[in-house]
């Protein structure tokens, strides 16, 4: 992606904004900072001129004392404005990026399921912080180092001009074509670096995956394969981190050469004109100093173009996720009504990205306050007809309607806060109870959440915990049992209070105690409302008021329950027969 100036405004504008007190005292403190240190090397020629002319009288000997008083002052004053606007500098660049980060982090996760299934974790943790990281120092440092810098050059050039036309004149040229260099070669190293970063992000996200699936890898002995993958993940990443290491220090070496120029070019003149009469040794020093003076903003610049292509590259990707637009949108706002809802699918076909259909041809209608059961082989599709139905996807042929609703046709949010799902496995949260079953809605009253619990008979293992409803429970699953994970998930579903509930059972057998628990709030999450329960159990199946079974993607047989089961050559009192566990599990 191209940057252009452009990128750089916009960013510096939305972000600096709300902080225009801060930066308008920063601008301030760094105007003091450059004229307390142009002022130095001014009492030091006098100090110097002082001390080598003929007179030392006890008059002059005064004036030295002073000037070096003053010297010192002036110097310790300049170091303590230095450190408040570096402070300030921090304080703007950290706050400017967490408003960026933050930003970013609601656009990815407002992003579909496409987005995230095609990126691991690994790599949106680097994007989001380690791009932005980058972006902060950017922030603090350019104020301080390119702005300040190029401020106390154009300073020490227009003290120099009003010393001496001449030598103003020279190293004026002399900065203009360092700065033409150091512009050329700015985009040099840029590309390299993007390259870099994307190795490490893509490392990191290996890692990480690996490093979840420890249980599985050990299991299975993979780890000749694995050490095998991160050797090869390894050279790419040594690979692009040399390249970009080599621009980056060619860049480096260009500048500097050009400061051992102007070195040379200042103390030529300097030694020319004292040699001419036409300065005293005390002004020879003075351009000695303001040249180094000039050489500082110099190589900070020339530093800073290090951070400056680092910023650039993550500019890049940041911009470009921004520009990445999630492909499911917000209808005009359609409502659905209240109570159970009617479900219809109308000729749906939808296949993941652009493989091959995985549901074909789907078409059925379910009467408000019915529960289907939808049965097939694992991989046939049945999870996925239920993503559709909460618009993680979108169909690609057909229609789907809630409630005589077309999907597409209501906001988002409306649709996912009237059906309620419960997922084959269930994600608890790093929170304290009350959160994990609110998820952070802090609408809900905890009378409410009491109510939701006692129905589903988890009153008993709350009053086990310490802290009850702010007992804090740890991420994954490992302070819940499965059945108690599955319980939870069910109070989630109550305290949302949907208008069609989502099964999608776990196939992993609980204690005949725990089942007996779980039947009970099955039945009381189905009363008066819509339910599609993917089932795996006998006992689940036979509460479904229609039947739904699915072979790899299309529907081979459809009806009423109790017609099926009776109607001897039907597919479903076939797997009644055989046993649902041989068939389906
Ligand atoms: N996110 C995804 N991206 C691409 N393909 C997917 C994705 N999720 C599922 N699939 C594929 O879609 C097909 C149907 O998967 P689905 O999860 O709907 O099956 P299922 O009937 O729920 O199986 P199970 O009983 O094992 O849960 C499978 O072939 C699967 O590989
Ligand atoms: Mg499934």
């Amino acid at each position: 992606m191209n940057i252009s100036l452009s990128h750089y405004r916009d960013l510096l504008t939305t972000y600096l904004k709300p902080q225009r007190r801060k930066v308008a005292m920063l601008t301030a403190l760094l105007l003091g900072s450059i004229g307390l240190q142009l002022l130095n090397p001014q009492i030091l020629r006098s100090f110097i001129d002082t001390a080598t002319s003929a007179g030392s009288g006890a008059g002059s000997f005064q004036r030295l004392l002073v000037l070096a008083g003053l010297f010192i002052a002036v110097a310790l004053i300049s170091q303590a404005v230095t450190v408040a606007a570096t402070y300030l500098s921090e304080q703007v660049g950290w706050t400017a990026t967490n408003l960026l980060r933050s930003d970013l982090a609601r656009h990815c996760l407002r992003l579909d399921m496409s987005f995230h299934h095609a990126r691991t974790p690994g790599e949106l943790i680097e994007r989001i912080d380690g791009d932005i990281t980058a972006l902060s120092t950017f922030f603090s440092q350019l104020v301080i180092k390119i702005f300040g810098s190029g401020l106390l050059m154009v300073g020490v050039l227009v003290v120099l001009f009003l010393e001496d036309a001449r030598i103003g004149a020279a190293l004026t040229l002399f900065a203009l074509l360092a700065l033409v260099v150091l512009t050329l070669i700015r985009n040099f190293a840029v590309d390299s670096m993007a390259a870099d970063r994307q190795a490490h992000a893509v490392l990191f996200g290996f890692l990480e995956e690996r490093i979840a699936g420890l249980d599985d890898l050990r299991a299975n002995g993979a780890g000749g394969y694995v050490m095998r993958r991160l050797y090869q993940t390894m050279r790419d990443v040594v690979h692009l981190a040399h390249r970009a290491a080599m621009r980056s220090s060619t860049v480096w070496i260009v500048t500097m050469g050009m400061f051992a120029l102007g070195y040379a070019l200042a103390l030529g003149l300097g030694a020319y004109l004292y040699s001419a009469g036409a300065i005293s040794i005390g002004t020879v020093y003075l351009f000695f100093q303001y040249t180094e003076m000039l050489r500082r903003p110099l190589e900070q610049i020339s530093e800073q173009i290090k951070e400056f292509q680092r910023a650039t590259a993550s500019i890049g990707r940041v911009q470009e996720l921004f520009a990445v637009q999630s492909t499911i949108t917000d209808g005009p706002g359609a409502t659905f009504p209240s109570g159970p809802l009617a479900v219809e699918f109308d000729a749906v076909t939808f296949g993941y990205g652009d493989d091959a259909p995985v549901l074909k041809d789907i078409s059925f209608a379910l009467v408000p306050g019915t529960v289907l059961g939808l049965l097939g082989r694992t991989g046939s599709g049945k999870t996925t007809l239920t993503r559709l139905l909460f618009r993680l996807y979108d169909i690609s042929d057909g229609a789907i309607r809630l409630g005589g609703v077309e999907l597409s046709a209501a906001k988002l949010h409306d649709l996912r806060q009237r059906i309620g799902i419960v997922t084959q496995d269930v994600q608890l949260f790093q929170a304290t109870v009350r959160d994990n079953l609110t998820l952070f809605d802090p609408t809900i009253s905890d009378a409410q959440i009491m109510q939701a619990l006692t129905d589903l008979e988890l009153l008993p293992w709350l009053q086990s915990l310490p802290d009850g409803l702010d007992t804090e429970l740890a991420a994954g699953n490992n302070s819940v049992s499965a059945g108690e994970a599955q319980l939870l998930a069910f109070a989630r579903v109550f305290l949302k209070d949907p208008g069609l509930v989502i099964l999608d059972e776990a196939s992993s057998r609980l204690d005949p105690a725990t089942e007996a628990r779980i039947e009970r709030a099955v039945d009381k999450l189905l009363r008066n409302r819509t339910g599609i329960i993917i089932a795996h159990r006998l006992a689940t199946v036979q509460r479904a008021d229609e039947i739904l079974l699915l072979e790899r993607g299309r529907i081979v047989e459809e009806g009423p329950r109790a017609r099926l089961a009776d109607d001897p050559d039907s597919r479903f009192a076939q797997l009644l027969q055989t046993g649902m566990a041989e068939v389906l599990a």
